[in-house]
């Protein structure tokens, strides 16, 4: 669904059918999966060679061809069907995109490799951020029956008499916005936020140099249970009286980055996941499959001892995490030879890492329609 909605929006119509379609999904995934997988040379420099044999460059290259190709026949089929031929209104990201660069009035030139970087960057940026949070959302939902039949009483009560849910709607339903905030504050989609020191600088006590790559961590500051009540409940109610937002200038809440940098994408992600939350409760009841209860859907990491007491590491099931999917794709990487696991495909599990944090198995719930 977000796939469709921002090529859409983006490129004027949706890539979703037959071969072309299943090439674009494909492709999609794997450029958001590159995004995420584990790259030695990061982290130690001189082992970014490591890259050449281990097939991540080669990869990469595949991923920038094919999608360079697909952006050219993009552009080609905006430039044939010119903005000017579009209804008023009518005109996408791409149409715009190439429209300032023939004005040129922006006072530096927009090659076309810049408007093929954009739209690639909305991509990468937009869609498994998207999904992935409608999917813990749900996720939630279904764990916390008291807050679906709540918040599926405001959305009915919202559109009474109405035959679908619109965009206007959502302004009348405060509770779908804190369990929106809520789900963004436990499953922030972006785990860490890179960024690089610029001066020598000091932070609590820690002396951090020019240059030093610096890991922001949202997931561990949303959990922290010095800032936070009961920081692993959910619990839309905590934000119904509260003006903290994920903006930016609350920094116990940064799901979308802050400063500069931050998601451009925000407003946007913000209306496509309450809409579709809201239809998906207008028009369907949702159950898990084969009689499964609520309990047997897996959110939270174990605990472990860096967990006990007041002052317990909040970041401690993050690190657990990283770890452990560090060390899988290490073993993945290396050809290690395994004990009694001659076959190294048992540990294929690249799948689960991407740009945002994914749940560990895919979500199954049974939708049916509503008497
Ligand atoms: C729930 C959905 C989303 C989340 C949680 C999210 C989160 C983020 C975060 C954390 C960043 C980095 C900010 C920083 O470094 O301070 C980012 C960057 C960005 N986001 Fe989003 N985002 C979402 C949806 C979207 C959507 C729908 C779009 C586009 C329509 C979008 C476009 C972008 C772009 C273009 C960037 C900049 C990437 C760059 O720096 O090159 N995002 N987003």
């Amino acid at each position: 669904m977000t796939n469709d909605v921002l090529c859409r929006v983006a490129l004027g119509r949706k890539y979703c059918d037959g071969e072309e379609g299943r090439k674009f999904k494909t492709l999609v995934i794997e450029l958001v999966e590159l995004l995420g997988v584990f790259n030695i040379g990061d982290y130690m420099p001189w082992l970014a060679w490591v890259n050449r044999f281990n097939g991540l460059n080669a990869k990469v290259d595949k991923v920038a061809d094919e999608f360079n190709a697909f952006l050219e026949g993009v552009i080609e089929e905006h430039k044939e069907k010119k903005i000017d031929d579009k209804e008023e209104g009518a005109a996408d990201f791409v149409d715009i995109l190439l429209q300032v660069q023939k004005e040129n009035k922006s006072g530096f030139k927009v090659e076309i490799d810049s408007i093929k970087a954009t739209i690639m960057d909305m991509f990468a940026a937009g869609t498994d951020t998207t999904s992935t949070l409608l999917e813990w959302t749900v996720n939630e939902l279904i764990k916390n029956p008291k807050t679906l039949r709540k918040l599926r009483d405001e959305v009915r009560q919202v559109t009474q008499g109405k035959s679908d849910v619109t965009e206007d709607d959502l302004e009348y339903m405060p509770y779908l916005r804190a369990v929106m905030k809520e789900s963004l504050r436990l499953h922030s989609p972006v785990p860490l936020l890179p960024r690089e020191a610029i001066k020598d600088t000091k932070v609590l006590g820690y002396d951090v140099t020019a240059g030093t790559q610096v890991l922001v961590c949202p997931w561990a500051i949303s959990r922290d249970p010095t800032i936070w009540e009961n920081p692993e409940e959910f619990q839309p109610e905590r934000f119904m009286d509260s003006s903290v937002d994920y903006k930016g200038l609350h920094f116990e809440l940064i799901p979308f980055g802050a400063g500069r940098r931050g998601c451009p994408g925000i407003t946007f992600a913000k209306v496509v996941n309450e809409l579709a939350l809201a239809r998906m409760l207008f028009h369907f009841e949702l159950s898990l499959p084969n009689g499964a209860k609520a309990e047997d859907l897996d959110v939270i990491f174990p605990r472990t001892e860096a967990h006990l007491g007041r002052r317990g590491c909040p970041g401690s099931q993050f690190a657990v995490a990283v770890n452990e999917l560090a060390l899988a794709n290490l073993v993945f990487n290396f050809n290690f030879v395994l004990p009694d696991r001659p076959n190294t495909k048992d540990l294929d599990i690249v799948e689960s890492t991407g740009l945002a944090v994914h749940k560990k198995y895919p979500l199954v719930i049974l939708a049916t329609h509503c008497s």
